[in-house]
């Protein structure tokens, strides 16, 4: 994969790596309260190719782009897709590692914008790929902290921890169950039977940072009404109906969906699971409000289906991918029914998983 490298800068990599992107089952807007998620990594990746330069500024290729960025050491692109690299860069040597000019290479098969972390997979393989460079003894887990810190500093959207934790440390075979607060993971096998799909609404994310760094900090103000710490330490959520509106809302969110997650691995139940996705999203959609009528159209028309157990929309919200747990060997069937009944209704839909149905 490293052959955009070599046909743009015309010598081979350093040093090349790849990081997936995901999708999150049950557990949106937990990891910034200090909560547990249940993401699955996607076979779509990031791969980001590396080499020393000769001269002494940075030059950044990417596949979708006309013409090469170029800046200096130190110096923040403008151009927002340069940010998360510089940013990552920024990490290393915060960590005291100086890192020297270089020329380098971005490829993708991960669609940008969706909801599925394009961003984090970008950081995860940008700085797996200033590891082997560097020779550096970072561990998967530093290398989501970093990635989150390049997020946060450089790109400017105060998210929390998950979707760096999943490129960095989840597979595409099981799903990664995340304690935010913690970090601890642990694998969690899908279902017996089961298989997740993943639709493109077509409706691409808008005001995703305005809006998300909003919602953060109304549950920072709600964690302040209520005196605690997190909304992860409120446990019941009845505790939260003496708010106003709208924390009482996004406060229930919260703390409900935290329960789900919790419940979901407490077994291997593909019913249960399906059926706390379904609430799961109608707690998105009317209690934090990050839904849009394409996305609840999706989901509706995935939800009638009756060889899906449940579905959602995935990530930050406001525009992008829905998944849904379906029965494994009917999931073609219900991807054609779906798209086609969407399209029916004047959406402009996409397959992104599994995988071997994108042939
Ligand atoms: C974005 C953020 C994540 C998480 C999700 C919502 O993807 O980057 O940290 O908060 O939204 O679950």
């Amino acid at each position: 994969m490293s052959s955009g490298f070599e046909a743009t800068f015309g010598r081979p990599p350093d040093a090349v790596a790849s990081a997936p992107g995901r999708v999150n089952l049950l557990g949106e807007h937990t990891d910034y309260n200090d909560g547990c998620v249940l993401p699955i990594a996607l076979a779509q990746r990031t791969t980001v190719s590396v080499g020393r330069a000769e001269g002494a500024e940075f030059t950044l290729l990417s596949e979708g782009f006309a013409k090469p960025l170029r800046f200096l050491p130190g110096q923040l692109p403008d151009e927002p897709f340069g940010r998360y690299v510089f940013g990552c860069i920024r990490e290393v040597e915060r960590r005291g590692h100086a890192v020297a000019p270089l020329d380098i290479h971005v490829s993708s098969d991960l669609p940008m914008g969706v909801g599925l972390s394009s961003s984090a997979a970008l950081e995860v393989a940008t700085l797996r790929a200033l590891r082997t460079l560097g020779h550096l003894a970072l561990d998967d887990v530093e290398i989501a902290q970093m990635a989150q810190r390049a997020e946060i500093d450089y790109a400017g959207v105060r998210c929390g921890i998950m979707d760096q934790m999943a490129s960095s440390l989840a597979d595409t075979e099981h799903a990664l169950f995340l304690d935010a607060r913690s970090l601890a993971t642990r694998l969690w096998s899908l279902p017996k039977g089961t298989a997740v799909l993943v639709i493109d609404s077509g409706v691409p994310r808008s005001l995703v940072s305005s809006a998300f760094n909003e919602r953060r900090r109304e549950c920072e103000e709600a964690c302040e009404r209520l005196g605690v710490a997190s909304l992860r330490d409120v446990r019941r959520v009845a505790a939260v109906e003496s708010l106003a509106e709208p924390w009482r809302r996004r406060a229930r969110h919260v703390v409900s969906e935290n329960a789900r997650v919790l419940r979901a691995v407490s077994g291997h139940d593909g019913e249960l699971l399906g059926r706390l996705m379904n609430e799961s999203h109608a707690s998105l959609r009317d209690d934090f409000e990050v839904s849009t009528s394409e996305l609840d159209r999706l989901v509706s028309l995935l939800q009638e289906q009756p060889a899906v157990l449940g579905a959602k929309l995935t990530g930050a919200g406001f525009g992008g991918a829905c998944v849904a747990l379906c029965e494994a060997d009917r999931i073609g069937e219900v991807a054609s029914e779906v798209l086609g009944d969407y399209r029916r209704l004047g959406g402009r839909g996409r397959l992104l998983a599994p995988p071997d149905l994108l042939a």
